[in-house]
């Protein structure tokens, strides 16, 4: 272990730079986003003046590294159900281009949208030339259009984008409002630029907070002291592990509102470090249920994963007990009056004891508690430690020549 963390003891000194650099010109860029105060007061300029007391839906178009970090931390902070009973202003996330799903927005836009005022269509694309989110782009203009107007369905539209793409300059010419994405922040690392804090903004989230605790989280990340550097310790273990013939890393998320951060990490993971014939395979799994799912395998099968158990210390909805008295209580009386956070706890101290005796390799990460503040540190520290990782490799974290490939192969395609 101490080999790894003296060989990445240079590249601490490269992060802590790019956490100063106000020009954003190294790769490891978006590691200065959240110290950069000027983000985020663009994001507020522009929030103001689409916000108002009317707005009710925030229709986030892009895909990939321009959508799942906002809907990683909407959907970790708002819960599900609140978000599909009431929660206003509520954001829905266009991304692929399902049919299906395309008509019904396009209905349910026409049904319950009733003033300009009441949505924001906010477009996401850094190339500003991925054929889904111009597609879905597309489509939802038209609908504004047909039903406010050109110039009333315009005025709702916020585009974010590189400074100087086509898009931008689309959007300058219609005098659409427009947000950057600094060139060097690719879209997998762009969470805390406007594309993740402009709607996230608008749906109420606490912003600041989170870029709070990725302020904290980068500094303790690129401290060359292994006991205070989580990213440190997590990918040092991984790439060990790793050595060791593990091929598979396993997400272990013990709420089961961080599916999103989940799969935001699983993309993080498997475009950054993919490459050479080299990567690690990322899966996420939830706790409880995909012990009723996956487990089987886990134990069973072959011994080739890498697990990171993620749970928060403070359970803020430990409301909801198990009645002392039921017609069920007979079913399994060892639950009788217990609250869920600690039938949750005890599910997850007893599947760890399992990976013990089964010496299946797995790490923890402790969240203080499930908020924007702790969101913002472990995204931050998942990006760290996957640039840390793609070092060690002596891999480029931040292309993805495959992604390109099949774009362009489907650009060709749909010329004919
Ligand atoms: O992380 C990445 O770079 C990719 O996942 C992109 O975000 C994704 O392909 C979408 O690209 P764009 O933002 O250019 O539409």
């Amino acid at each position: 272990m101490s080999d790894v963390v003296l060989q990445l003891a240079p590249y601490m000194e490269v992060l802590k730079k790019a956490a100063n650099d106000e020009i954003y010109s190294t790769p490891e860029a978006s590691v200065r986003l959240p110290f950069d105060g000027e983000v985020l007061k663009r994001a507020i300029s522009v929030a103001d003046k689409v916000n108002n007391n009317s707005l009710k839906y925030v229709v986030v178009v892009g895909i990939g590294g321009s959508n799942l970090g906002a809907q990683a931390i909407y959907e970790a902070i708002r819960l599900k159900l609140q978000i599909a009973l009431s929660h206003s202003p509520r954001i829905i996330f266009a991304d692929t281009n399902n049919p299906r799903e395309a008509e019904a927005l396009a209905q349910f836009i026409g049904q319950k949208v009733h003033s300009k005022d009441e949505i924001v269509l906010n477009i996401i694309t850094k190339s500003g030339t991925t054929s889904e989110s111009v597609a879905n782009a597309s489509f939802l203009l038209e609908i504004l259009k047909n039903k406010f107007g050109d110039a009333d369905a315009l005025s709702r539209v916020v585009v974010t984008t590189d400074e100087n793409s086509a898009l931008w300059k689309i959007a300058i010419d219609k005098k659409i409002e427009v947000l950057p994405i600094p060139k060097m922040v690719g879209g997998r690392y762009s969470v805390f630029s406007c594309v993740g804090i402009f709607p996230l903004l608008l749906a109420g989230i606490n912003v600041q907070e989170l870029l709070a605790g990725a302020r904290e989280s980068a500094e303790k990340c690129y401290n060359g002291d292994i006991i205070i550097n989580p990213g440190l310790v997590s990918a040092s273990t991984l790439f060990l592990s790793l050595k060791k013939g593990i091929a598979i890393s396993n997400c272990f998320l013990f709420h089961s509102e961080l599916e999103g951060v989940g799969k935001w990490w699983r993309q993080l993971t498997a475009e950054s470090l993919g490459k050479n014939g080299l990567g690690v395979t990322p899966i996420v799994s939830i706790g409880s249920t995909d012990l009723h799912s996956m487990v089987q395998l886990y134990f069973g099968g072959p011994q080739d994963k890498f697990t990171n158990f993620v749970y928060a210390a403070d359970e803020q909805y430990a409301h909801a007990l198990v009645p002392k008295e039921s017609i069920f209580e007979s079913l399994s009386p060892d639950i009788r009056g217990k609250d869920f956070a600690d039938i949750m706890k005890a599910i997850l101290m007893g599947t760890e004891e399992a990976y013990k005796e089964n010496k299946m390799p797995f790490i923890e990460t402790i969240l203080p508690d499930i908020s924007e503040r702790s969101i913002g540190a472990f995204m931050q520290m998942k990006m760290i430690e996957t640039m840390l990782l793609a070092k060690l490799w002596n891999i480029n974290a931040f292309d993805q020549p495959e992604v390109e490939n099949y774009k362009k192969h489907t650009k060709e395609l749909l010329k004919k």
